[in-house]
C-alpha cells in the first residue's frame, strides 16, 4: 500500500508562503527572547551518527529514530538538539569559557503516532546553559519562557509549567528501593514518565516486572507510584530525606522565581519526572492550563551528558519549547496574527520598452530597501491593480509610453487610491518635484 508521492510523507509538512510567514513570525519571537536573554545562536547537521542516540534506558525517542544505512554508515535524523549540543560543547571543551548559553531552532524528527500538535517533524526551540551548577540557571530559562509566553500575549493563566526534581526522586530512592541499584534509576523515570498516558496500574505493573529494567517488588512499585501524587512542595519536604540538597535547591529555585515574578506560574508536581534518560536534577513541562494539549515545552538539568558521551564532567540545563503545540494553543486564544503578504511596491513596465526605465525605478526604491515586484510581464493596467492589490502592495507604479515622453512614473496608493507622478532619474528636463507626493530622493 503505497502512499502518493505528491503528498508530503505522513505526520510532515510544506511550508506554502502563509505557512512560512507564521513560522517565521514565531520563530522571530524565540530570537527576540533569546536575544533579551543574552543567548547566542547555533546549529548542527540534521542528520547524526546514529550511535549519538542510542540510550538503553528504553525511552520512545530511541524508537522512534528515523535511521538508515549509507556506505556503511548507521545514521539517523535528530529526533531532539541536546545530544548534538553535547557533542559541540565537548569537541571545544578546553577552549569554551563557562558558562556558556547557547539557543537553536532545529527542525526534529521522531516517528510518533499522531495527535494534535503532535507530528513527525518539528521546529524545537532549544536554549540551554553549560557549565552553571546553581539553580540560577533554570530559574533564567523558566524566565525565558513566560517572557515568551507573553511576547505572544498569551494571558497569563493560559501556560503554567509544573515542576519538579529528580535528584529529590533519586534521593529518596537511594536510600530505599533502589540502594544497591542506581542504574535502574534512568529507566525508573522513563517508566513513570508514562504515568498520564498508561495510568498507575500499568506503571507499577512495569516497574515491578521481573524481566524489566527496574524489577521492584509490588509493594514498592506501589511506594514509588504514590510518591509521584505530591503536587505540594511542603508535602513534598515533609516526605524528603533530612537535609535535602534537592530540596534546599528546589525552595531556592521558587525563591528566585518569585524574584522574577513568575512564581505563581510554576507548580511542584512530583508526577513530572520527564521522558529522557538523561536528566539529573530539575525537571519541568509547561502545558496549556485547560489540560488539552499535549506538553508545550520541557526540560531540566543533565549534569552527566557530557561524560556519558566522553567529554569531562560539565553541568547543563536547558528546554525545548515546539512549534506545533504552541501554534494549537495560539490558534485556540485567537492569538494568531493575521500576516498577509507585504510588499512596498509593485513597478509595471506597460509595454517592452518602457522595461529599462521600470528596472531603474525598481533599483532606486530597492536601494532605499524597499520590497518591490517588478512585474516580469507587460500588463495592462487594470490588470496590474488587481495583481497589485493581490499581491499586498502598498503602491503601484507604472510607465507606458506616455509617462515616458513626460518623463514620469505614475503611482496609486492602493490604500487611499491617490495617484502621483514621479520624475524618472536621469530623463526628466523638467522633474516634477513640486507634485511628486513620494519623490524618489527627497
Ligand atoms: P522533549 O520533551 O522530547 O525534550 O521535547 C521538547 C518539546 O518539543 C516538547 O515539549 C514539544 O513541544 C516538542 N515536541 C517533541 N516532540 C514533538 C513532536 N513529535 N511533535 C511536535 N512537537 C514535539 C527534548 O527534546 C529535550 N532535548 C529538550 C531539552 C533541551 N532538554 C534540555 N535541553
Amino acid at each position: 500500500m503505497g502512499s502518493s508521492p505528491l503528498k508530503p510523507p505522513r505526520g510532515t509538512r510544506d511550508f506554502y508562503p502563509e505557512e512560512m510567514r507564521a513560522r517565521s513570525w514565531l520563530f522571530a519571537r524565540f530570537r527576540e527572547v533569546a536575544h533579551r536573554f543574552g543567548f547566542e545562536e547555533v546549529d548542527a547537521p540534521l542528520v547524526e551518527h546514529a550511535e549519538l542516540y542510542q540510550r538503553k534506558a528504553g525511552e520512545e525517542i530511541v524508537d522512534q529514530l528515523y535511521h538508515f544505512e549509507l556506505h556503511d554508515r548507521h545514521l539517523a535524523l535528530r529526533p531532539e538538539f541536546t545530544p548534538s549540543l553535547a557533542r559541540m560543547v565537548i569537541a571545544r571543551q578546553g577552549a569554551l569559557r563557562f558558562p556558556i548559553r547557547w539557543f537553536s531552532i532545529p527542525q526534529c524528527w521522531r516517528y510518533e503516532r499522531m495527535t494534535r500538535g503532535r507530528r513527525r517533524e518539528h521546529y524545537q526551540w532549544n536554549m540551554d546553559i553549560w557549565g552553571e551548577p546553581s539553580v540560577s540557571a533554570e530559574a533564567e530559562l523558566l524566565a525565558a519562557i513566560f517572557t515568551c509566553a507573553d511576547l505572544l500575549e498569551l494571558p497569563r493563566d493560559a501556560l503554567r509549567v509544573r515542576l519538579n526534581s529528580r535528584a529529590l526522586l533519586e534521593e529518596s530512592l537511594r536510600g530505599g528501593v533502589l540502594r544497591d541499584r542506581p542504574e535502574a534509576f534512568a529507566p525508573l523515570c522513563v517508566i513513570i514518565d508514562k504515568l498520564d498516558k498508561v495510568g498507575a496500574a500499568s506503571v507499577q505493573e512495569q516497574l515491578a516486572d521481573a524481566k524489566g529494567p527496574v524489577g521492584l517488588s509490588a509493594g514498592e512499585a506501589e511506594d514509588v507510584v504514590a510518591l509521584l501524587s505530591v503536587k505540594d512542595l511542603d508535602e513534598a519536604k515533609r516526605l524528603a530525606p533530612e537535609r535535602s540538597e534537592a530540596m534546599a535547591e528546589l525552595e531556592r529555585l521558587f525563591e528566585l522565581l518569585d524574584h522574577y515574578g513568575d512564581a505563581d506560574r510554576v507548580a511542584f508536581d512530583a508526577s513530572v519526572v520527564r521522558g529522557l534518560a538523561y536528566y539529573t536534577g530539575v525537571v519541568f513541562e509547561a502545558n496549556d492550563t485547560a489540560g488539552e494539549l499535549r506538553a508545550i515545552c520541557g526540560g531540566g538539568r543533565y549534569d552527566r551528558l557530557a561524560e556519558t558521551l566522553g567529554g569531562k564532567p560539565v553541568t547543563a540545563v536547558g528546554f525545548g519549547f515546539g512549534d506545533a503545540v504552541i501554534h494549537e494553543l495560539l490558534a485556540d486564544q485567537g492569538k494568531l496574527p493575521e500576516l498577509p503578504r507585504r510588499l512596498d511596491a509593485m513597478v509595471v513596465a506597460l509595454d517592452e520598452g518602457q522595461r529599462d526605465a521600470a528596472i531603474a525605478l525598481a533599483g532606486t526604491l530597492r536601494e532605499r530597501g524597499e520590497s518591490v515586484e517588478l512585474a516580469t510581464g507587460t500588463p495592462r493596467l487594470k490588470r496590474a491593480l488587481t495583481d497589485a492589490d493581490r499581491a499586498g502592495a502598498q503602491r503601484l507604479y507604472w510607465i507606458g509610453a506616455e509617462e515616458r515622453e513626460r518623463g514620469v512614473a505614475r503611482a496609486r496608493d492602493l490604500a487611499t487610491g491617490e495617484e502621483s507622478e514621479h520624475p524618472l532619474e536621469g530623463e526628466s528636463e523638467h522633474p516634477l518635484e513640486g507634485e511628486s507626493e513620494h519623490p524618489l530622493e527627497a
